[in-house]
């Protein structure tokens, strides 16, 4: 067999993926995630959108500054103010690339841009010599490439390439195509573009029909060498491809595919927990890699199979993707020292002894509880203290629940808002939603419920609960996250981080919904 070309691995779960609803990150998470990203190996990793707010500016040149050995990707649309904004935040990168954008499809030119085709290709190449004054390493992306005219896709990739960019990706931004004719499209390019060979071929591809893992991997059988995609497949509406379904897909069946990545496996399921954490998105437990029964065997056959030789039902090592990572790391008698090396390895940084000294304290209380903290209590622990900023308007100060069979349960929250501690009471048709309610009778803040979640962290009855609860007001969408040992103090906790965070408010824009 031919030696196995390398495939460039993109990740955009800090870009793509926070464009799902709730599910933007904080500059501090972005570090973990970061950090986490560069020891899997990650090629490049999109770090956001600098030009949609100050924080996300402040973001992408956090981890430009942070991260060393991977590509620290900015994206932009094709005006200048935003490639000077993505070019400025890719600075202090050591490798740095600007992604710049524009829609192509006959419906996004008609409906969205109100542009002609002719116009738009010259914004293009615009936009791309203008990212060249700042990097060398320049993206174009034809937006809805999946849907748009293929001689009018090549005339703009032809174009963008000319111009100076040196990846070409073409998105099917809503997962529009089905596996055969999106190789087809890709195959089309790559005979029909002249100078092609002078430019990475990427593709992007969206999972509303559940394909996204599927186009990808047909578009890199015929030729693809970049593939976009997030971790547990996050992103805009049902998600974009799963870069751990594609890394273990090109992997187990290199003799098909002849391609292979840097990635360092073991790394998949440790950075698919930290995503589903700081996101609050909880990862299905038959999610292929990282879900929780992955590789579990139900049926006594296939126990007695993979017992007898592992490969008559396995065709992947749990440990090949990090399941086993996951060992008891600390505990009650665990120092401080013993604390910060973890936290650091799970990509937190402590700029202060004081900042240690609080997540010390709060790792001492978890431990009085929970005998046994694992990575991902630790993980839980660092989302909390993080959430807790000094801007935070609500605090949960106490919470008491009684709850009895036949009778309506009743609670009682006490919060300090503002500095003012105040307590409620109400009963509900449960203690999650008396204490909600509870809450509610305090704050009025006419939000609507959208998603209420439990997730037991690791396993066992003294697990931690981490709760997700997704509020909804004039449409801004926010995922409130909490963990305890006690589930209702974490329902309480994480709606009380959802209603902070609709008071925090946000300006940013969104790259795709603006038509610049
Ligand atoms: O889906 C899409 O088209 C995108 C582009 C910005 C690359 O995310
Ligand atoms: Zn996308």
């Amino acid at each position: 067999m031919e030696k196995p070309e390398q495939l460039i691995i993109f990740d955009t779960t800090m870009r793509d993926g926070e464009q799902s609803p709730g599910a933007s990150m904080t500059l501090e998470e972005k570090l973990r995630i970061a950090t986490l990203l560069e020891k899997m190996r990650v090629d490049v990793i999109e770090a956001g959108f600098p030009i949609a707010s100050p924080g996300d500016f402040e973001a992408v040149k956090a981890v430009a500054e942070r991260v060393k050995d991977s590509t620290v990707c900015a994206l932009a649309r094709v005006a200048y103010e935003d490639i000077d904004a993505a070019g400025q935040a890719i600075k202090p990168a050591n490798s740095g690339r600007i992604h710049t954008f524009v829609a192509t499809s006959d419906i996004h030119l008609e409906q969205k841009l109100r542009m002609d085709p002719e116009d738009v290709l010259k914004q293009a190449v615009a936009a791309v010599k203008h990212a060249r004054k700042y990097t060398d390493n320049v993206e174009f992306s034809p937006e809805d490439a999946g849907r748009s005219n293929l001689d009018y896709l090549c005339r703009v990739v032809e174009a963008v390439i000319s111009a100076g960019a040196r990846t070409v990706n073409i998105p099917d931004t809503v997962g529009y195509n089905v596996p055969e004719q999106f190789a087809e499209k890709i195959r089309y390019l790559m005979n029909n573009v002249p100078n092609i060979d002078k430019a990475v071929v990427s593709i992007h591809c969206h999972n509303d029909l559940g394909l996204a893992v599927a186009n990808s991997l047909a578009a890199i059988h015929v030729g693809a060498r970049q593939v976009e995609c997030t971790i547990n497949g996050l992103g805009e509406r049902a998600g974009n491809a799963s870069l751990e379904e594609i890394v273990m897909a090109v992997r187990t069946r290199q003799d098909y595919f002849n391609v292979d990545t840097c990635i360092d496996t073991s790394q998949i399921v440790p950075c698919s927990k930290l995503v589903s954490n700081i996101t609050g998105f909880p990862v299905q437990p038959n999610k292929a890699i990282v879900g929780a029964n992955a590789f579990s065997h139900e049926a006594g056959i296939h126990q007695d199979g993979v017992i007898k030789a592992r490969e008559t039902y396995e065709i992947m090592r749990a440990q090949d993707v990090g399941w086993d990572t996951n060992k008891l790391v600390l505990g009650k008698h665990s120092g401080r020292a013993a604390l910060k090396q973890r936290l650091e390895v799970l990509g937190a940084q402590f700029n202060s002894a004081g900042d240690l000294n609080e997540t010390f304290e709060r790792f001492k209380a978890l431990a009085d509880k929970k005998h046994e903290i694992y990575d991902e209590d630790l993980i839980a622990l660092m989302t909390a203290v993080g959430n807790e900023s000094e801007d935070e308007h609500i605090q949960l100060v106490d919470l008491k629940v009684t709850s009895e069979m036949g009778t309506p349960p009743e609670a009682c929250v006490s919060l300090n808002i503002d500095g003012e501690t105040q307590q409620a009471s109400a009963v509900g048709d449960g203690p999650v939603d008396a204490t909600f309610k509870a809450i509610e009778s305090l704050m009025n803040s006419g939000a609507t419920l959208k998603l209420y979640s439990v997730n037991a962290i690791t396993s066992g009855t003294d697990s931690q609960g981490e709760v997700t609860t997704r509020l909804a007001k004039d449409q801004r969408i926010v995922n409130g996250l909490g963990a305890d040992t006690d589930i209702l103090v974490a329902s309480a906790k994480s709606y009380v981080n959802a209603l902070n965070k609709l008071l925090q408010g946000s300006d940013r824009a969104h790259p795709q919904l603006s038509t610049v």
